[in-house]
């Protein structure tokens, strides 16, 4: 599976020990930065880039790590196609994907340890949309939305 990761300053440091984690494991990646600590930059700037990925399917799954993981989730939602949930316990990063089709996960680097982190992101990519006519339903109403606000 092709992964895409970024992250700010607040989540650079984890992110750096999680990409390395998911090419030990055999996970392709795909790096959107940031490529060193700068403590003014602006988590826009890099996860935009991640989830337009994550809407093309230039990559399967991502992961957004800012210092709470609050703002690369607003970011990563205003493109259309993503479906990204600030996460914090593997209940829902499992049940995220099986009954909402989760496709980029954030989370916080200030708050969320590695292991944690590493056991969440390994659950999410593990997972899999159930897809039942219900799950399509509710889905398919957001999916509405975005295709109003792209005709404007
Ligand atoms: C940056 O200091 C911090 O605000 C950002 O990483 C993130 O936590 C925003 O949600």
């Amino acid at each position: 599976m092709r992964v895409g990761i970024a992250a700010d300053h607040g989540g650079f440091e984890l992110k750096q020990k999680i990409a390395e984690a998911l090419r030990a494991a055999k996970y392709e990646v795909a790096d959107f930065g940031a490529f060193q600590l700068i403590p003014g930059d602006d988590y826009p700037d890099l996860v935009i880039p991640l989830a337009k990925a994550v809407d093309r399917k230039e990559v399967e799954r991502g992961v957004a790590i800012c210092g709470s993981g609050v703002g690369a989730c607003v970011a990563a939602n205003k493109i259309p196609g993503v479906r990204a949930a600030l996460i914090c316990d593997v209940f829902s990063a499992h049940q995220g994907v099986e009954d909402d089709d989760m496709n980029l996960i954030c989370l916080g680097g200030r708050v969320t340890g590695y292991a944690l982190a590493w056991d969440l992101i390994q659950t999410f990519l593990q997972a899999r949309f159930i897809g039942e006519e219900r799950h399509r339903r509710r889905l398919g109403k957001i999916a509405a939305l975005e295709n109003i606000a792209e005709s404007g």
